[in-house]
This record gives C-alpha cells, sequence and structure tokens, in this order.
C-alpha cells in the first residue's frame, strides 16, 4: 500500500516536472513582443544555452518582459525599442549563423563557450558577449524590485570600495572613461571580494582568454551610444548618473549570491 502512494506520487511529480519543462522549452523558443499586454517573465541569463542542433535548438531573443516606455524618463520607449527588437535581436541572429560553423560550441552554454573562447573568434565573442550582455542588462534594469543593496550586499560593497558614494564613483568613471563601446561591470572575483572593470565592444569579464581581469559580472551597464543617444546625444555622463535610480538591486543579489557559490 505504501509502495503504490509512493509510485504514485512519484508519477504525479514527474509529469508535473514534464510539464513545466515542457512549457519552459516552448517560452524559450518563441520571440514575444514585449509590447503585448501581458509581459511574460524573461528568460534567466543564465541558463542561456544552445543545443547541439544549430538548427532547432538556436539561441533566442528573450523578451523584455516589461514595456518600452517603463523606465522613462531615464531611458525612453524608442531607445528601449530599438535597442531590444533591433540591436540585440541581430547578435542573436548573427550568434547563430556562427555557431554553425563554430560546433566546438555545440550544445554548450554561453558561460562556458567564453571560459574557452580565444580572443580571435571574434563572431562569437562579440555576438555572444552581445546576447549575454544584453540579456542581463534587460534584467538589472528591470522595472520594480529594491532601489537600494540590501544590509549584506552593502556590507560587501563598503567592504571593497570603502563606501556606496566609492562604488559609484569608481563605476561611473569605468563607463564614463570607457573609449568608444563599451561595457562598465560590477564583478566578484576569484577571491570572492568586488571589483569594477571595463570592457570594449560586447567583451565581458567571463571572458578568461579576452579580458585583463576576469571575474564573473552582477551589474553591467551599457555604454555604446545606441544605449542612451537619442535622449542623451553626447552627455554619456548624464545617461550613467541617471542609471543608478533604475537599477534592480533585487536582480543584482541574486546574481551576487549565485557568484559567490
Ligand atoms: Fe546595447
Amino acid at each position: 500500500m505504501i509502495m503504490k502512494k509512493i509510485t504514485l506520487a512519484l508519477l504525479v511529480l514527474s509529469s508535473f516536472g514534464f510539464s513545466a519543462c515542457a512549457q519552459k522549452s516552448e517560452s524559450t523558443k518563441s520571440t514575444v513582443n514585449p509590447s503585448v499586454a501581458a509581459f511574460p517573465a524573461p528568460v534567466n541569463p543564465m541558463t542561456l544555452q544552445n543545443g547541439a542542433n544549430p538548427s532547432t535548438d538556436a539561441f533566442v531573443l528573450p523578451p523584455l518582459g516589461y514595456a518600452f516606455n517603463a523606465l522613462e524618463p531615464v531611458i525612453d520607449a524608442m531607445t528601449m525599442e530599438i535597442h531590444h527588437d533591433k540591436h540585440h535581436a541581430t547578435y542573436v541572429t548573427n550568434l547563430n549563423k556562427a555557431m554553425t560553423t563554430a560546433t566546438q560550441y555545440s550544445g554548450k552554454g554561453l558561460e562556458q563557450i567564453f571560459a574557452e573562447l580565444r580572443p580571435e573568434e571574434t563572431a562569437i565573442r562579440n555576438n555572444g558577449g552581445g546576447h549575454w550582455n544584453h540579456s542581463m542588462f534587460w534584467n538589472w534594469i528591470k522595472p520594480g524590485g529594491a532601489k537600494e543593496p540590501s544590509a549584506d550586499l552593502k556590507a560587501a560593497i563598503e567592504a571593497s570600495f570603502g563606501s556606496m558614494d566609492e562604488f559609484k564613483k569608481q563605476f561611473s568613471d569605468a563607463a564614463k572613461l570607457r573609449f568608444g563601446s563599451g561595457w562598465a561591470w560590477l564583478n566578484v572575483g576569484a577571491d570572492g571580494k568586488l571589483f569594477i572593470s571595463s570592457t570594449a565592444n560586447q567583451d565581458n569579464p567571463l571572458m578568461v582568454n579576452v579580458v585583463e581581469k576576469a571575474g564573473k559580472p552582477i551589474l553591467g551597464l551599457d555604454v555604446w551610444e545606441h544605449a542612451y543617444y537619442l535622449n542623451y546625444q553626447n552627455k554619456r555622463a548624464d545617461y550613467v548618473t541617471a542609471f543608478f535610480s533604475i537599477i534592480n538591486w533585487d536582480e543584482v543579489e541574486k546574481m551576487w549570491r549565485a557568484a559567490k557559490k
């Protein structure tokens, strides 16, 4: 009798698990226009994977998960729409094209690919970076969530930089002083401490063979002109200052805790 109950429970649980997996798989295969009324949750960028067969298991553009105008006045709706639907979409398209010949990466997730990537593999480097960086960025500025870091994260920031103000200054400097296009990052280093860096183009600190100092990014700011030019024109500094008001610190915290494990 007990065995029968256990068997039944396992059957129910496994069918639920299968259903959940099937739904997840389905949701990651469709590109949802984020301007529709109901916003699906963004794909967790940590799960960005491609399968063994590039034609059926291609990387997909995750839905933005919120309205294009949700971040106004800091980031205007048109910038968000072009940034997500055109720029990010193009990185995904070109990454999938590059994957058709980069068979050494078949079936691997982006983070594994970045760990192995050689600097001269520019198509994967630029478009894989573009896909990962933007997928993360949409979450880091997702509306809602804590507007300040938790006490634990704040303590970690203060331990690494001395104060929140000093962290903001160093991060802002990294963003403002990045020549041309690139990103500013807050990372967890191999020693578990936080550090700030900046990278050119679509590189990121996970690309251990590419960057000066590797780490696990927990916050990043896109300082390509396509991210801010419509609203801020040449005033990148104003965009960087405004960015701090839209950071979703809950998302940063999630990545911080995952990076420390
Ligand atoms: Fe961008």
